[in-house]
């Protein structure tokens, strides 16, 4: 059936082999730099302290152990095709070998939750950290100009009503627009069409810094801890996935947003000295030194402060207010590592959205537009602009909570697609020669899909409403627009060694 013609991933293997043009110059350590450079962000310096407060208490170090095996389960999955498939375009292009190419335009289509709406969000986290960066020294932008205009309350009667779960309850903030997030996206973008390409070198000083503020924390931290705090660990339950357990699980569909960006390790798989031994190793140990941080982190901020003073857009700086005057330092250093830290997610997020884009375009499942290449910058340029454009709208309009909730469930079903993907493979093609292998892959890729499965379900249902309806609006696309003009449809598929690739 034509809907699930299927690129064949030989073919795909070939490509990545034949194409020399990018330098493969990156070796285990920077790719798992590069990991976590895309993966320490908002979720663990904003998202943390707001889960915390609103629905786990101090239990948000188990919803991190929770969202923790739900990405390594997924991570493995991950590293057995990003070995086996070492070309860009992620996801989107490992459906497009195994589930076919509906499934792949699913993924290609999710994958904007993850990338365009990621980078949207961190940008949200980067103003309240600039924001009350500059006002340390006495310099105040108006409130009116830092916050979304809109924010959003589901109507607490509307039960499984998709419709009104999306259309009500929707409220005004006061505010005119997010100003400094959307300058940040305008930056970054201006820089990425420009060709700055994420540098290892710039990759890794970021990550030196963010390291070192964290690790300052937690050592700092420690001593300031007051155990009164973790008591009760768990706060009795207040509702649905208000505290108790069915907080916890909730709080893990949210802070999993702070686990997203491993996978982004993929999109430099044609960037690697030796792609399928360091790809798995990569992303495998970017996911393993940022679980054992978050745990930590999540411990000393909810034993510093009380959890319930959390909700505010720079936790982790309210925790440092917690050690007194004479850390007054840290608090700086926090804010310097937070916004440098957020920047970096941005651009890699920003970065990785177009390259997708560009995948799909050659394809045939978005129009050419999205394939073309400046010819002086050697990006793609329009599909960049495109990208930046849509992501300083939903930057400057919309809640951090609302988009990382977003954002969360979108990835959660690309991961528990990539699961599914890697048990296909294996069936249809068990032959092929795979560097990496999942272990006991018939115990872990189920229980990634279970794991995923499991967090989406914690999330509140207006962010299951905006999810079906984002997936219906791509599914409308697809029909009318890829289904006709895919290039296998047409017996063409996409050239390997298109020289126009940037
Ligand atoms: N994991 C990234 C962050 O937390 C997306 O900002």
């Amino acid at each position: 059936m034509k809907l699930f013609r299927r690129k064949h991933a030989a073919d795909l293997q070939a490509e990545a082999k034949n194409d020399t043009r990018l330098k493969r110059a990156l070796g285990p350590v920077n790719l798992t730099a590069l990991g976590i450079g895309a993966i320490i962000g908002a979720g663990i310096f904003v998202l943390t302290g707001q889960a915390a407060a609103k629905y786990a208490g101090p239990a948000i170090v188990l919803s991190f152990v929770l969202a923790g095996m739900a990405c390594a389960f997924a991570g493995l999955c991950y590293a057995e095709f990003s070995a086996l498939i070492p070309v860009s375009g992620s996801a989107y292009t490992y459906a497009y070998a195994t589930l076919g190419e509906f499934v792949a335009w699913i993924i290609g289509w999710d994958l904007i939750l993850e990338y365009l709406f990621a980078a949207s969000t961190v940008a949200v986290g980067w103003s309240g950290y600039v924001v009350s960066f500059l006002k340390e020294f006495g310099v105040v932008i108006p409130a009116q100009f830092t916050s979304a205009p809109y924010d959003h309350h589901a109507p607490a009667d509307a039960g499984w009503n998709m419709w009104r779960l999306f259309t009500e309850g929707w409220g005004s903030t006061g505010a005119t627009l997010n100003v400094p997030a959307m300058l940040i996206v305008g930056f970054v973008t201006f820089l990425l069409v420009l060709g700055i390409k994420e540098s290892a070198t710039f990759n890794n000083i970021i990550v030196a810094i963010k390291m070192t503020v964290i690790l300052t924390f937690i050592a700092v931290g420690f001593a300031f801890i007051n155990r009164h705090n973790w008591h009760p660990f768990i706060p009795p339950s207040l509702g649905p996935g208000e505290f108790g357990w069915g907080g916890i699980v909730r709080g893990a569909g949210v802070i999993f947003f702070a686990y997203i960006g491993f996978d982004a390790v993929s999109t430099a798989a044609q960037e690697a000295k030796k792609p399928q031994r360091d790809m798995p190793i990569g992303m495998l140990a970017s996911l393993a030194i940022c679980t054992v941080l978050y745990i930590i982190v999540s411990l000393v901020l909810t034993g510093v402060v009380n959890y319930q003073s959390l909700n505010v857009p720079a936790p982790i700086a309210v925790a440092v207010d917690a050690f007194g005057e004479k850390m007054a330092w840290l608090r700086t250093l926090v804010k310097i590592g937070a916004i440098a830290g957020l920047s970096s997610v941005i651009l890699v997020m920003l970065l990785g959205q177009p390259r997708i884009f560009y995948c799909m375009s050659k394809d045939g499942l978005l129009p050419q537009i999205f394939s073309t290449v400046h010819p002086k910058f050697q990006t793609p340029w329009l599909a960049q602009i495109f990208t930046g454009a849509v992501a300083m709208l939903v930057a400057g309009l919309f809640p951090i909570g609302l988009l990382g909730e977003l954002v969360s469930i979108g990835t959660l079903l690309a991961f528990a697609i990539v699961c599914a993907g890697v048990l296909v493979l294996r069936l249809l093609h068990p032959e092929m020669h795979r560097p990496f292998r999942t272990p006991a892959v018939w115990v872990v890729a189920p229980l990634g899909i279970i794991f995923c499965g499991w967090l989406m379900c914690g999330l509140p249902r207006d962010t299951w409403a905006r999810l079906i309806v984002w997936m219906v609006i791509g599914l409308v696309i697809y029909f009318a627009y890829g289904h006709r003009n895919s290039r296998l449809h047409h017996g063409r598929p996409g050239k390997p060694n298109d020289p126009s690739q940037p």
